[in-house]
């Protein structure tokens, strides 16, 4: 959603605070604006569309030598996606600036009083009121002048602003909106959405956590509690990713670099977790006994979108190997229903971000009712990491194409260390299936690696005949089902065709119907328990002359009497084959994404990190 930089130092304002917006567009955006200080006048820039319509607004305002000043991409949420409703927004005077992620929810009531009072709109946005709130209470000290702004503002907000009467400092504030600064010895401070705006000038960061807020100056920074006004310390946290790896590395997308990136991000995500010659594993970040888990009655998992499947994919793999049962919600779903939570429940929320607003609703609500909660993340120093009782890191490093790929996979390793975790504490397995199963998932991230090129080459021949095709079907049973369902949601993302996923015995209850010769439905049909039963849904199928594309298991000759369009992986271990079968189902959607001409790595409407309800 959103995204915000801030910047003032040594170095000149515009450069860094473009190539912080060209870091978060992953974000998702449809406007974008910048602010700078320049003789003690604001100079604002605004632009609907992408950032390029930004920049060539400010050509000649790169070589500014101003030194402060603040960014914005904007997610449209209140107002069409224009220019006048583009962030900065300024307050009547034209001094004061405010950049907002979030939703100010009391913003029409807010918007009327200061109307009221003889302040002037320019936008349809929720933001506006910001800059007028804190104008209306600002004297000569801005950040006391936030702080009263702020308490009379009902929902959510990571705000920046700049004032042209006090031209050395930003403030930055946050509730419930990701926000974090960057701090340096000698090249100024910098605040942002997201952690890979500030790579290329410093790894040494800080959150700042709900109603806090921040007074940075070049050599400075100072973070207060919004509502007390006392100082709070605050630990500065080293990030261990590079510029680098937010960059193509050579490829033509971000989401074909993080596919090819799986290999890695699984071994990373398993190492130092597992031993291989016992297959015993350890997760210290959550270091629960026997006797612990004993006390646990059931595990909630909660999630949304990519991070739901893997979800899914974990039910069936606890529920056999732990025995513990088993509830999937989708995050949205879960923060409004009458659960049933104690302290006997584990919760686990699972996200790539870490900041989803959903889930993270969902596990403040599980926490009130003693639900122990763990979380699955990626995002080192997220709000949900620093919410959870504990948090198991994935380490997929920086994904920045919007739809989630070495994220996803890395969540199912890391869903899978903890079935064997909880597995091996409740000795519900024996030593000789810990060997076998620590061994099956050490093994995969070489598979993968080893495969990778073949497939992708296979399927962009193969989506010739079907890439302009209106719909898509993909279907799979047991472990499959769930990543026929996230096959669909990548294809839907980015190529914008209408797929749908089921779980393949449910065909004839309905979605049969649709299929004839138009419609292709790859079915992921690998040889594993429900194999035959399989099978016979795509005979099915082929009977109303579907146009089957199979995703099987090498040597598996019966699927050539089906259809030509088979594409085949290698034997592995049962358990593995959603990690394995994952691959091919990004390929395709990305395959035919690209074919159709589609903006892979920010499809429209999307956004990578969902902060708002
Ligand atoms: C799809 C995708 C989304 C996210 C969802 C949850 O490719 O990326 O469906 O999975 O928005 O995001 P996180 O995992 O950050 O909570």
């Amino acid at each position: 959603m959103c995204g915000i930089v801030g910047y003032c130092g040594p170095k000149r304002v515009v450069p860094v605070i473009l190539e912080g917006l060209r870091r978060l567009e992953y974000r998702g955006y449809d406007s974008a604006g910048i602010v700078y200080l320049e003789d003690d006048k604001l100079v604002k820039f605004r632009a609907e569309g992408k950032l390029a319509n930004l920049e060539t607004r400010i050509d000649d305002a790169i070589v500014a030598p101003a030194h402060i000043g603040l960014g914005h991409t904007r997610w449209a949420t209140h107002g069409a996606p224009t220019e006048e409703n583009a962030h900065p927004h300024s307050d009547c005077t034209g001094d004061l600036v405010v950049v907002h992620n979030g939703i100010i929810e009391n913003y029409h009531s807010l918007r009327e009083e200061l109307k009221a009072k003889g302040h002037v709109f320019t936008s349809e946005t929720d933001t506006e009121v910001l800059a007028h709130l804190i104008e209306e209470h600002l004297e000569n000290d801005l950040p006391k002048a936030v702080r009263e702004a702020v308490k009379h503002v009902e929902g959510s907000f990571a705000l920046g602003v700049l004032w042209a009467k006090n031209p050395d400092t930003l403030v930055a504030a946050r509730n419930q909106s990701p926000l974090v600064l960057g701090v340096s010895d000698d090249i100024g401070s910098f605040m942002a959405s997201d952690i890979p705006a500030l790579l290329p000038y410093t790894n040494q960061v800080i959150f700042l956590e709900d109603r806090e807020m921040a007074v940075l100056t070049a050599d400075s920074y100072t973070i207060t509690s919004l509502d007390t006004g006392e100082v709070v310390d605050k630990v500065v946290q080293f990030i261990e990713w590079n510029a680098a790896m937010a960059e193509k590395a050579g490829y033509k997308h971000f989401m074909l670099k993080e596919i090819y990136e799986q290999p890695q991000a699984i071994t990373n995500t398993l190492s130092g977790r597992i031993n291989p010659e016992t297959g015993e594993v350890t997760i210290p970040e959550i270091n629960f006994t026997g006797k612990d888990l004993e006390s646990i009655d059931r595990i909630f998992l909660v999630a949304c979108g990519t991070s739901w499947h893997a979800a899914l994919v974990a039910k069936y793999w606890i529920e056999k190997y732990a025995r513990i049962p088993v509830e999937v919600d989708i995050a949205s779903e879960f923060r409004y229903r009458n659960l049933l939570i104690d302290e006997r429940v584990m919760t686990i929320s699972i996200s790539q971000s870490g900041e989803t607003a959903d889930t993270l609703a969902g596990i403040r609500l599980a926490k009130q009712l003693g639900s122990k909660v763990i979380t699955i993340c990626n995002v080192v120093g997220s709000t949900m990491t620093r919410e959870a009782d504990g948090t198991v890191y994935t380490h997929a490093g920086p994904e920045i194409g919007v739809a989630s790929t070495k994220a996803f996979t890395a969540q199912l390793v890391a869903l899978f260390l903890m079935t064997l975790y909880f597995a091996q504490q409740k000795k519900t397995i024996t030593a000789e299936k810990s060997i076998e199963l620590g061994r099956a998932i050490l093994d995969i991230s070489t598979t993968i690696d080893n495969e990778l090129p073949r497939i992708q080459n296979q399927i962009s021949t193969l989506i010739e005949s079907f890439y302009d095709s209106k719909d898509f079907l993909f279907v799979g049973r047991g472990l499959s089902y769930p990543i026929a369902l996230e096959g669909a949601l990548k294809l839907k993302e980015i190529s914008y065709i209408h797929a749908e996923g089921y779980a393949s015995g449910e065909l004839k209850h309905g979605p049969i119907a649709l299929i004839d010769k138009d419609m292709p439905i790859l079915a992921l049909v690998p040889q594993d328990a429900v194999y035959q039963k399989s099978i016979s849904n795509v005979e099915e199928i082929k009977a109303r002359q579907g146009r089957l594309i199979l995703i099987g298991t090498a040597g598996d000759d019966h699927l050539q009497n089906i259809t030509d369009d088979i594409v085949y992986m290698p034997k592995v271990h049962e358990d593995m084959n959603p990690i394995l079968y994952t691959i091919p189902a990004q390929l395709l959607s990305y395959e035919i994404a690209t074919r159709r001409g589609c903006d892979v790595d920010q499809p429209r409407n999307l956004a990578k990190s969902v902060t708002v309800e």
